[in-house]
């Protein structure tokens, strides 16, 4: 059984430190809200429904410690720790729909009523994200043959979405069904999240991993060893082009030169149809020290300038399909992401 990424526990939030996988398995027991902000701004806890609900509980934990006078002054509070939230990772949507969804909750007037309906939907949130991507992948599944090669970049397992993965998910699903399935995974610099944590989940599953840098996914391509490539997304606007980690548009675009089909696996809670166009995804900018080091060892010259975009947006003419709960979703697609959207809001 593996372990779980976030977990509620006596009004603490117990989270596994990623950031120290695969070598250790650390859990941190979190009971101050601005220890779950540094949380996500450090990538302790990443990937974009994982994001969504630690801020959720997080929430809640600044919540619950709130000293207010009156509903309006713990409404103020409340606000000033949303806020501080929307402020720490840029792109992935589901923060933001979970910071939406805490404000919500808090409703009424008694301040200890609301204190526990902020816990509750904190839960909620969770059980939902739980529930949306075993169905997803169990919907997804069908996609992969047996005895096929998938290649995945980043992490979309069970880490990044404390639920049963997206892109994981679907080649997890596609086991359980019977099938034989290999993967191949890129290393996803600069954090390393493919090699560190997607190859760890999938060696766990007892799933054939074959690690490579992302440099080497042409390569494989061209001699026919990949027969699809499965993705996870930050966010999917509502024409479909769909936010992921820097270096997926590059694997998009790789794939459409082989004829390859590409997947992107999310579930509902990442689509943003606010956006008409995935360009108008907000693109988060790290620090260049994570180009220029490695797990704090410098592997550049001192001083020279490194650019360092999280993600990047691949247009949805390289998506053969989107996968998610309420279904798969091929062109066109705002009138396919709507339908879903409003069939699930
Ligand atoms: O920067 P990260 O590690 O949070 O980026 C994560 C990704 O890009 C994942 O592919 C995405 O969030 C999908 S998670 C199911």
């Amino acid at each position: 059984m593996m372990a779980r990424a976030l977990e509620w526990i006596d009004g603490r939030l117990r989270m596994l430190d990623q950031s120290e996988l695969p070598e250790d398995q650390v859990f941190v027991n979190l009971d101050n809200y601005r220890d779950v902000v540094s949380a996500i701004k450090e990538m302790r806890v990443r990937g974009a429904p994982a994001i969504g609900v630690a801020a959720a509980y997080g929430i809640a934990l600044g919540a619950s410690s709130i000293e207010a006078a009156n509903k309006d002054d713990f409404l103020t509070q409340l606000n000033q720790i949303t806020q501080t939230f929307a402020a720490s990772r840029p792109t992935a949507v589901n923060l933001f729909r979970a910071i939406g969804r805490m404000k919500k909750a808090a409703e009424g007037d008694d301040i200890a009523e609301m204190k526990k309906s902020l816990i509750n939907e904190a839960k909620r949130i969770h059980e939902e994200e739980e529930t949306a991507t075993k169905e997803l992948s169990r919907l997804g599944a069908d996609l992969l043959k047996d005895g096929c090669t998938v290649l995945t970049h980043c992490n979309a397992g069970p880490l990044a979405t404390a639920g049963y993965g997206t892109a994981l998910g679907v080649i997890k699903a596609a086991k359980e069904q019977g099938k034989k399935v290999s993967v191949f995974v890129t290393e996803t610099r600069p954090l390393l999240q493919g090699a560190r944590l997607t190859a760890w989940e999938l060696m766990e599953e007892g799933i054939p991993v074959t690690l490579i840098t992302d440099s080497m996914a042409g390569y494989f391509m061209r001699r026919r060893e990949i027969d699809c490539v499965i993705v996870g997304a930050d966010r999917i606007a509502a024409n479909g082009h769909t936010a992921n980690k820097i270096g997926t548009y590059s694997l998009a675009v790789l794939a459409n030169a082989h004829g390859i089909p590409f997947y992107v696996a999310a579930p509902t809670s990442t689509i943003d149809l606010s956006l008409t166009s995935g360009y108008q995804i907000p693109i988060e900018e790290r620090s260049p020290e994570e180009v220029t080091h490695i797990k704090g060892i410098p592997i550049a010259p001192k001083g020279v300038r490194a650019a360092n975009p999280a993600f990047d947006v691949t247009p949805h003419a390289y998506i053969t399909a989107i996968i998610t709960e309420k279904g798969i979703i091929r062109a066109p697609y705002t009138e396919g992401l709507r339908t879903i959207v409003s069939e699930s809001s």
